[in-house]
């Protein structure tokens, strides 16, 4: 089992990371809850038809009272309506203030079941068992929770942390590949920003990484929250450190807005943003030609897409003009400023679409 800390102070808890471990989360609960605890678990119907039994069996050996609620699977459960249904359901069932709520399942079970745990009864304990690699190495990591609202992505939310989060690797091997790939642009990312020596890593181990074995799992999955969660330490109320998390994100929204968020899964998005983002550093004198060729064959060998349509290009202006990390008339646009280091390098949206015309 690896054991990364995310230290915050009075709100420090541990991610454990192991192969198997859905199946002990009934000692991992009776190290912490007492079982007069009753215990929510929130999955979507996906993963409810693969994993929902045995997480409750687990709970209920460990003599834990345990509900369920499964929600349809996909962004459009990201809603209010759908929290509100699910208070209702607390509601009926009178769960107390100790009620703990489990999030079983990707980023959308995760999000919204945060969300929920914040706010019930002013915030009750929240568990958090991650089943995509996306979820696993990005947004399980840093207490973001929330929903979508009148067409605006995750506009209603709260940052709350978890009592902690249980990371069953095994849980990988029935992800639908495209989505396990989409996941790997966020780990490329995390490299790409953060760390020269896994980003020379996933160069040599990528190919066992897409073959799930265990140990490159581990690792993967391991050094990314170590790297999130030393950024979330830094900031983790979302002001300076973590724009960089950010990096490949700028023309990856645009992308995804432009295309009706049909086209691109948002990891593919990233994968050619991340490509467009490291030509612009390039060409604004920020890094080396090598940086990019590295970048992009890396994200090319796994199988994500990295090419900018030009006729997106001029489209983009637009939604440029709408990102939500703009200051004044500029964009906080995230730089490469080698392998492994990035910096915020404020540019007006006009002057980002020259530069991604000409790359
Ligand atoms: N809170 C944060 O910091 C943060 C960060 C990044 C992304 N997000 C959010 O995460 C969401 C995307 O998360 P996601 O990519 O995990 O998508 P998702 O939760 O929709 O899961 C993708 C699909 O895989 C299925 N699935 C999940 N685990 C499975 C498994 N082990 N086996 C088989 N199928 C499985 C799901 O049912 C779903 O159909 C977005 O809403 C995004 O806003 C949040
Ligand atoms: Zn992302």
């Amino acid at each position: 089992m690896r054991e990364i800390s995310v230290t915050l102070g009075e709100r420090t808890y541990p991610i454990l990371i192991e192969a198997g471990s859905l199946n002990q989360i009934g000692e991992r609960f009776l190290e912490r809850f007492s079982i007069d605890s009753p215990v929510l678990v929130l999955t979507d119907d996906n993963v409810a038809r693969i994993y929902l039994e045995n997480v409750q069996v687990a709970l209920e050996d460990a003599g834990f009272r345990s509900w369920d609620y499964v929600i349809t699977a996909g962004e459009t459960s990201k809603r209010l309506e759908v929290v509100s249904k699910v208070y209702d359901f607390l509601i009926e069932k009178k769960a107390p203030r100790g009620v703990i709520v489990v999030g079983l399942g990707g980023g959308v079970v995760g999000d919204i079941t945060s969300f929920i745990a914040s706010t019930y009864k002013r915030g009750v304990p929240y568990i958090a068992l991650p089943t995509t690699l996306l979820a696993q190495v990005d947004s399980s990591v840093g207490g973001k929770t929330g929903v979508h609202h009148r067409g605006e992505k995750n506009v209603i939310g709260t940052i709350y942390q978890p009592q902690f989060v249980l990371i069953d690797t095994d849980c990988l091997s029935t992800l639908p590949k495209r989505e396990f790939l989409a996941g790997m642009a966020e780990v490329v990312k995390q490299g790409a920003i953060k760390n020269p020596e896994f980003f020379a890593y996933l160069e040599h181990h990528y190919r066992d990484i897409l073959n799930l074995e265990q140990d490159d799992l581990l690792k993967t999955v391991g050094d990314c929250c170590q790297l999130k969660s030393d950024v979330v330490a830094e900031d983790e109320f979302d002001e300076r450190a973590r724009h960089v998390l950010n990096y490949g994100h700028t023309v990856a929204h645009a992308l995804e807005g432009l295309t009706g968020f049909r086209h691109y899964m948002h990891g593919e998005a990233v994968s050619i943003g991340m490509v467009a983002a490291a030509k612009v550093s390039l060409a604004v004198g920020k890094c080396s030609a090598d940086d990019v060729v590295r970048q992009e064959r890396l994200l090319r060998s796994i199988g994500l897409p990295t090419r900018l349509e030009k006729h997106f290009i001029l489209q983009l202006l637009d939604h440029l003009y709408a990102d939500k990390k703009r200051v004044g008339d500029e964009i906080m646009f995230v730089v490469c400023t080698g392998i492994g280091s990035a910096d915020i390098w404020p540019v007006k949206p006009e002057r980002l679409v020259e530069l991604l015309s000409a790359i």
